[in-house]
C-alpha cells in the first residue's frame, strides 16, 4: 500500500519503518529539515532498540523514504498518518495547531482520495476539526475530491517501539464507514495475530480511549506511589505489599511499582489534557487531579531525602546520578523525572555528576541546558569520584546489578538513595551501604 507519515518522531518514525518493513511504500514526512536530512544520510534521530536497522534495511530496498515536501508524498500515497507532536497547551489541553497544519496543507495538496489517520494522541471532536479544515482547504481550491478520516491511536511503548509496532496487543480503529473499516484491516492484516486484536469503535470512543489508557496507567503509578509514603510512614515496605497485592489476579503484578514519579511525552500531557476535556464539559475530574498531585509531588521525595541526610543547604556536596532519561531504553527526557530532581539538588548548591547510557545530548542540549551544575561522564562508576552519594534515578539495565563494593569505594560515604527500588536492601546492608529507597519505612 502507499502510505504517508506526517511527524517523523517516535511514533512516526517507527510506525513508518514497521510498514516499511511489511513492504509498504512508505513516505515518511517532517518539516524538521536536519531530521530529514539526518535520516537521508542514513542518522537515525532518537534512540531506539531495534530502529536503526529496520530503518537501514527498508531504507536500501527503496520501500522508506523521506522529505520535507509533503506534495511530493500525496503524488503516489492514497493513506496519510497523522503522526505530529500534540504538546501541552497553556491551559493544560492538547494543543492541535501541529495536527491541524497538516489538515490544511493535505486539503490544499491531495491529489485523489486520501485516507487521513489521526495516530496522534488527540481529544474527542478532532477527527471533526481535521474534517472541517480539510475540506476548508479542498473548497479553497474549488476541488471536488473526497477524503475520510479515521481514528486509530498509537499504544507503542518507547524502548520497545519496535516490537509494539509490529505486533500490537490491539489496534483500535475508529471509522464511521464501511470502506474505511475494510482498508485499515487491509493496511493491519500483517501485524495482527488473529482478528481480536482489531477493535473497531466509533470515532469518538476511539479518540478517548487513549486517553483513557494513558489516564489508567498513571493513576496506577501514583497510586502506587502514595501507598508507598504511607509504608514509608507506617513503617511498612511497600516492595513486599506490591507482592502481596499483585498475587490478587484482579490487581496483577503490572505497572505497580512505586518509584520516584511518571515522566515522558505521554502521561503528564495526556492526564493533563483529559482533566482540561473534562472541566470543558463542567465535570471535575477529582481522581485525576490527584494523580498529577501526587505525581508532581513524588518527583521531590528524593530531593526531600538528600535533605533529612544531608541538610537543605547542599554547597559543597556531589551527588552521582545514575540515568537521565524517562525511563530506560530511550534517549527521551520529556517530563523526567530526573529533571526535577537534579535542579531541586542544584538550586540547593549541589554539584551532580551525571550518567546515562543514551540520553547525555538531550540534557545538555535541551533539559538541563541551562544547569551550570550539572557535569557529564562516560561511566556509571567515574560519576561516583568524589560524590557524596549516589542516586538511581531511571533504571537502565546496566544498573540493575553493579559492583557495589565499587560504589562504596568510590563514594566519599557509601550512600544510595533509589528512586526505582532496584536493590537488595539487605545485601546493600551487609556491604555497609546507607540505602535509602522509596516507601520503605527507616
Ligand atoms: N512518544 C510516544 O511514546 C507516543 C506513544 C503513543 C502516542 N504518542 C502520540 O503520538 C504523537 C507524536 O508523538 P511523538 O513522541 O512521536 O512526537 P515527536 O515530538 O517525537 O515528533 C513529532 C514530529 O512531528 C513533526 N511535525 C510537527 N508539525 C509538523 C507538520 N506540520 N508537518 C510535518 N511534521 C511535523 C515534528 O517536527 C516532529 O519531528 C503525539 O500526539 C503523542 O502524544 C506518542
Amino acid at each position: 500500500m502507499k502510505i504517508a507519515i506526517v511527524g517523523t518522531g517516535y511514533v512516526g518514525l517507527v510506525t513508518g519503518a514497521c510498514f516499511a518493513d511489511l513492504g509498504n511504500d512508505v513516505w515518511c514526512v517532517d518539516v524538521n529539515a536536519a531530521k530529514i536530512e539526518s535520516l537521508q544520510s542514513g542518522q537515525i534521530p532518537i534512540y531506539e532498540p531495534g530502529l536503526k536497522d529496520m530503518v537501514k534495511g527498508s531504507v536500501q530496498n527503496g520501500g522508506l523514504r523521506f522529505t520535507t515536501d509533503l506534495g511530493e508524498a500525496l503524488q503516489s500515497a492514497n493513506i496519510l498518518f497523522i503522526a505530529v507532536g500534540t504538546p501541552m497547551g497553556e491551559d493544560g489541553s492538547a494543543d492541535l495547531q501541529y495536527v491541524l497544519d497538516v489538515a490544511r496543507e493535505v486539503g490544499q495538496k491531495m491529489v485523489h482520495h486520501m485516507y487521513i489517520i489521526d495516530k496522534s494522541t488527540v481529544p474527542v471532536g478532532t477527527a471533526k476539526l481535521v474534517r472541517q479544515t480539510v475540506q476548508k482547504a479542498l473548497d479553497a481550491r474549488g476541488s471536488q475530491l473526497t477524503f475520510d478520516v479515521i481514528s486509530n491511536p498509537e499504544f507503542l511503548k518507547e524502548g520497545t517501539a519496535v516490537s509494539d509496532c509490529s505486533r500490537p496487543d490491539r489496534i483500535v480503529i475508529g471509522t464511521d464507514n464501511e470502506a474505511a473499516t475494510k482498508v485499515m484491516r487491509e493496511l493491519y492484516q500483517h501485524h495482527v495475530r488473529n482478528n481480536d486484536n482489531f477493535i473497531f469503535m466509533d470515532i469518538a470512543s476511539a479518540e478517548m480511549t487513549k486517553y483513557v489508557a494513558n489516564a489508567m496507567l498513571a493513576t496506577k503509578i501514583s497510586f502506587m506511589n502514595e501507598m508507598a509514603n504511607i509504608c514509608e510512614r507506617v513503617g511498612a515496605d511497600v516492595t513486599k505489599v506490591r507482592m502481596g497485592i499483585g498475587s490478587d489476579k484482579r490487581i496483577g503484578y503490572h505497572f505497580i511499582y512505586a518509584g520516584c514519579g511518571y515522566g515522558g511525552s505521554c502521561f503528564p500531557k495526556d492526564v493533563k489534557a483529559l482533566v482540561k476535556s473534562s472541566a470543558d464539559t463542567g465535570y471535575v475530574p477529582r481522581i485525576l487531579q490527584a494523580v498529577e498531585a501526587v505525581n508532581h509531588d513524588q518527583k521531590l521525595v528524593i530531593p526531600a531525602k538528600v535533605c533529612r541526610r544531608f541538610g537543605e543547604d547542599l554547597a559543597g556536596r556531589t551527588f552521582a546520578v545514575w540515568g537521565l532519561s524517562f525511563k530506560p531504553d530511550t534517549d527521551d527526557m520529556r517530563e523526567a523525572a530526573s529533571i526535577t530532581i537534579i535542579n531541586e539538588l542544584t538550586a540547593r548548591g549541589a554539584k551532580v555528576k551525571a550518567y546515562d547510557p543514551k540520553a547525555e545530548k538531550e540534557a545538555k542540549t535541551c533539559y538541563l541546558k541551562d544547569n551550570d551544575a550539572v557535569e557529564y561522564v562516560s561511566s556509571k562508576y567515574t560519576a561516583l569520584v568524589e560524590a557524596d552519594a549516589l542516586l538511581l534515578v531511571t533504571e537502565w539495565k546496566e544498573f540493575r546489578s553493579p559492583d557495589f563494593e565499587e560504589i562504596a569505594k568510590r563514594l566519599k560515604e557509601p550512600v544510595i538513595f533509589d528512586g526505582r527500588n532496584q536493590y537488595d536492601a539487605a545485601a546493600l546492608k551487609e556491604a555497609g551501604i546507607e540505602y535509602h529507597q522509596i516507601g520503605v519505612g527507616e
